[in-house]
């Protein structure tokens, strides 16, 4: 059976109880019967665990894990992990005012990345006193040294560096190459530094780098990390006050079969590898972790519509789309689909698991053993808390899905279902 539903040690997000597929202690047809479908599902526990146990294999480490908001970015999610005393990595104006939002003064506890911030973002993320930029260029170093001297509000910046460290992982996701988008080339980085270091409104304090997404092994980011240390010592040796390395997130969870260890050998391993090389250096770490704290805490349920059959080829449609769920059509994404109610058979089926929007690239599995589904029938499909939800359209004229959180046996939702009135809202004619 799915591994997310084989207890790890501590409770799972999603498990079967009677036959009954359970988000900690709901079961998920009466969500379904209550919320309808297509329906997000996350178990808070989980959640709470996850974020605790990465946070944990840290300590002995001065560090702040700052969530990354774009793995998903509901607010009830921010504010429970702004609760645990989580800080947040935030890409756009939108997300900061998020944080702010769920909890406001966590906006100490944000960093804030990404290659194209505006003037209008930069001002929004001083005026709220952000604990650190991550810069990707010279011009927007010029940018931020403009901003912060207009509104006379000193910038903490780091520079993202390129390590050109590979790392297996999908092309789309990766960013670790100096071919890529992101970051400045690590050996041109002194040269930033020095700049920097010369605007009277901007103060260097860190070095950052985010070699990729999804990344199982831990090697790469030891690699990377190997990389940045070298440069923090430079700088250090320049008279730099580099008092924070943010190693940005990237570590990989279990989608399919693939051989990982439990969770917390895993993030005890990866945290080994990242702090080895900076021992001795002072610095405080920051932590960009997304997928790996939210992304098997959550489901997407959605119901068969229809069974058919093309020449001998099997489909399940069912009324969730790649619109609620884009990852298996835009990187071949694996996500485990599993009965809501587990059928007393052996048999396997082959099929396609497919949704109604009018594209060959919207399906959810190819090619997969399922028990028998009946018609109106529930399936899961797990892992989905991560990238699901906060990369949904309304592609098609699909309203998003809802979202509900769990706690135990109690379920609230988070995120109405929306209307095609909303959807409509702002358009002329
Ligand atoms: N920090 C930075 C600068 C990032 O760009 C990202 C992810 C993260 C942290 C968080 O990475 P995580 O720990 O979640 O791997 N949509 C893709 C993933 C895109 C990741 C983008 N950046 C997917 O569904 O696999």
């Amino acid at each position: 059976m799915s591994k997310s539903a084989v207890p790890e040690g501590r409770p799972p997000a999603f498990v079967y109880r009677h036959e009954v597929l359970h988000c900690e202690r709901a079961p998920l047809p009466d969500l379904a019967q209550k919320h309808g479908t297509p329906l997000y599902v996350y178990s808070a526990t989980t959640i709470r665990d996850r974020y605790r146990t990465f946070d944990r294999a840290f300590r002995g480490f001065p560090h702040t894990v700052c969530y990354s908001v774009k793995a998903n970015p509901n607010l009830a999610l921010l504010k429970m992990l702004a609760g645990l005393r989580c800080g947040f990595d935030v890409v756009s104006g939108g997300e900061l005012q998020r944080v702010q939002h769920a909890a406001r003064k966590a906006a100490r506890r944000v960093v804030f990345s990404g290659v194209g911030k505006t003037a209008e973002e930069m001002d929004a993320a001083l005026r709220a006193g952000i604990l650190m930029f991550n810069v990707e260029s010279e011009s927007e170093m010029a940018a931020l040294a403009e901003r912060s001297a207009r509104l006379k509000k000193r910038a903490r910046l780091a520079f993202r560096v390129n390590p050109d460290v590979p790392a297996e992982t999908h092309p789309y996701i990766a960013t670790g190459l100096h071919q890529h988008k992101f970051g400045v080339p690590i050996d041109a980085a002194r040269r930033l530094y020095e700049r920097a270091a010369r605007e009277k409104w901007l103060e260097v304090a860190g070095v950052s780098v985010h070699i990729g997404s999804q990344i199982t092994s831990v090697e790469p980011f030891g690699a990377a990390m190997e990389r940045v240390a070298e440069l923090v010592r430079a700088l250090q040796s320049h008279g730099h006050c580099i008092r924070y390395v943010d190693a940005g997130g990237g570590l990989g969870i279990r989608y399919d079969a693939q051989e990982l260890p439990e969770f917390a050998e895993h993030v005890k391993a990866f945290a080994k590898a990242v702090t080895r090389p900076l021992r001795g250096l002072g610095v405080h770490l920051l932590l960009e972790p997304g997928r790996s704290i939210v992304g098997p805490a959550g489901a997407l349920l959605v119901r068969v519509l229809y069974r058919k059959s093309n020449n001998g080829k099997s489909f399940l449609v069912v009324d969730g789309a790649m619109n609620d769920l884009i990852r298996p059509a835009l990187y071949g994404a694996h996500h485990e689909i599993v009965p809501v109610v587990r059928p007393h058979v052996e048999e396997r089926d082959i099929v396609d698991v497919v949704g109604p929007i009018c594209e060959t690239g919207d399906f959810f599995a190819r090619d997969r053993a399922l028990p028998p589904v009946e018609e109106g029938g529930l399936l899961a499909i797990l892992d989905t808390g991560a990238y699901g939800m906060s990369i949904t359209s309304n592609y098609n004229t699909r309203p998003r899905a809802a979202e509900v959180l769990v706690e135990g046996k109690r379920a609230r939702v988070i995120r109405k279902r929306e209307t095609l009135e909303d959807l409509l809202r702002g358009e002329v004619q």
